[in-house]
């Protein structure tokens, strides 16, 4: 089988992000595969940003998703829903020509500082998606409450019941990804 290439989107930008944490023990539960990370320090989506097409960072950042046989959102928890940057990056991606997620395998998780582990911001990240159609696996949900303290010094989970929920997670996505061909 050819190997499998595996995007991942990370919804905050700051270098020490507990969701990036989340995201990268997802990768390596998913290995193998080829990795792209989407950068999503694109600029504020501009109407007047695109009389020539959409921006670089844009462009690449689409096909970064759209070369993906599956997907790995991490959401934070911004005020009960998704970041802004996130939801920029899906408005800029509907700016790109051809579908780029239709039928895309994707899966949701999320870290938050309190108890709630972001079961909001999921709710909303899968809203935001619908409209493009992507397959998003409905679970197992991986909400990692308290984030500061699930994580030792090389980044890794600790807790058995998030990395048992974030392994099923993975192989789930890698069998729906495999399955597409
Ligand atoms: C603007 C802002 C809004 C937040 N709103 C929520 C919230 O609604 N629910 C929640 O559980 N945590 C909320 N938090 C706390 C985040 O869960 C916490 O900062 C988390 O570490 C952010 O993710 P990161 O570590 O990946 O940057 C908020 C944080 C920020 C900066």
């Amino acid at each position: 089988m050819t190997e499998l290439t595996l995007t991942t989107l990370c919804g905050a930008l700051r270098a020490g992000s507990l969701n990036r944490k989340l995201m990268l023990e997802a990768v390596r539960q998913f290995e193998p595969a080829r990795h792209l990370d989407g950068d999503l320090r694109l600029p504020l989506y501009d109407g007047d940003l695109e009389t020539d097409g959409p921006p670089g960072p844009v462009t690449e950042f689409a096909d970064r998703v759209r070369a993906a046989d599956a997907v790995v959102i991490a959401a934070p928890e911004y005020n009960q829903s998704i970041s802004g940057v996130l939801k920029n990056a899906l408005d800029w991606i509907s700016r790109v020509k051809g579908p780029v997620w239709r039928d895309k395998p994707v899966a949701i998780m999320s870290a938050t500082a309190g108890r709630s582990g972001g079961a909001r911001a999921q709710y909303a990240m899968r809203l935001a998606l619908n409209p493009f159609r992507p397959r998003v696996l409905p679970g197992p949900e991986l909400l990692v409450a308290h984030a500061a303290d699930q994580f030792d010094a090389e980044g890794r989970l600790t807790n058995d019941r998030y990395i048992e929920a974030l392994s099923e997670l993975m192989a789930d996505l890698r069998a729906v990804a495999a399955s597409r061909g």
